[in-house]
């Protein structure tokens, strides 16, 4: 396994269309594999492929944040299709890797429904609510080209660009790590 980058905002990789998973073959399986260590190297609880430099719809969830045991693995799920998007929202700050030091207001539905594919290629269907649901969104607004930032306001959008516009690496990784959940 291996720690792969992060792709920050503003990067335009992360406004790429992303491709529907094909063959579930070894490369996907690594890929999923680096996606797990890379997320749980900055306590992250979500991650989507695109974040890591690959256009695959995959995304990961932390399994905490997934309803299961801290010592399970992240919940994968290839080819993710939400429904019943419920009508009842809240709205909570969201941070994401891509935004080390960010966090912004996001309105979510509290319960949906999603429907995926698992490492072994099998379909699953899930009801997810409250954080879970919330984090399902988030990631699979990654995979529709959707950002933190495009929830934002035009001042704070404007505060994020300075922000990450000249962030290094070194500081992007601090900021991480300072900041578990993101
Ligand atoms: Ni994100």
């Amino acid at each position: 396994m291996s720690l792969l980058k992060i792709v920050r905002f503003p990067s335009p990789f992360l406004r790429q269309p992303t491709q529907e998973v094909k063959v579930i073959d070894k490369q996907v399986r690594t890929l999923v594999e680096d996606m797990m260590e890379t997320m749980c190297d900055v306590n992250g609880a979500g991650l989507a492929a695109i974040q890591v430099g690959s256009l695959h719809r995959i995304f990961i969830i932390e399994a905490l944040a997934a309803g299961g045991e801290r010592t399970e693995s992240p919940k994968v799920f290839i080819n993710p299709v939400l429904e019943d998007l419920s009508p009842e929202t809240d709205v909570r700050d969201e941070g994401c890797l891509s935004f080390p030091g960010v966090f912004i207001s996001v309105k979510r539905s509290l319960r949906l429904k999603v429907s995926a594919l698992d490492l072994d290629g099998k379909p699953f269907s899930i009801d997810a609510e409250d954080f879970f649901a919330r984090a399902i969104q988030h990631e699979h607004d990654h995979l529709i080209n959707k950002l933190l930032y495009d929830h934002a306001g035009p001042i704070k959008r404007q505060m994020i660009k300075r922000k990450l516009d000249k962030m290094t690496d070194e500081e992007a990784m601090d900021l991480l790590r300072q900041h578990p959940e993101s």
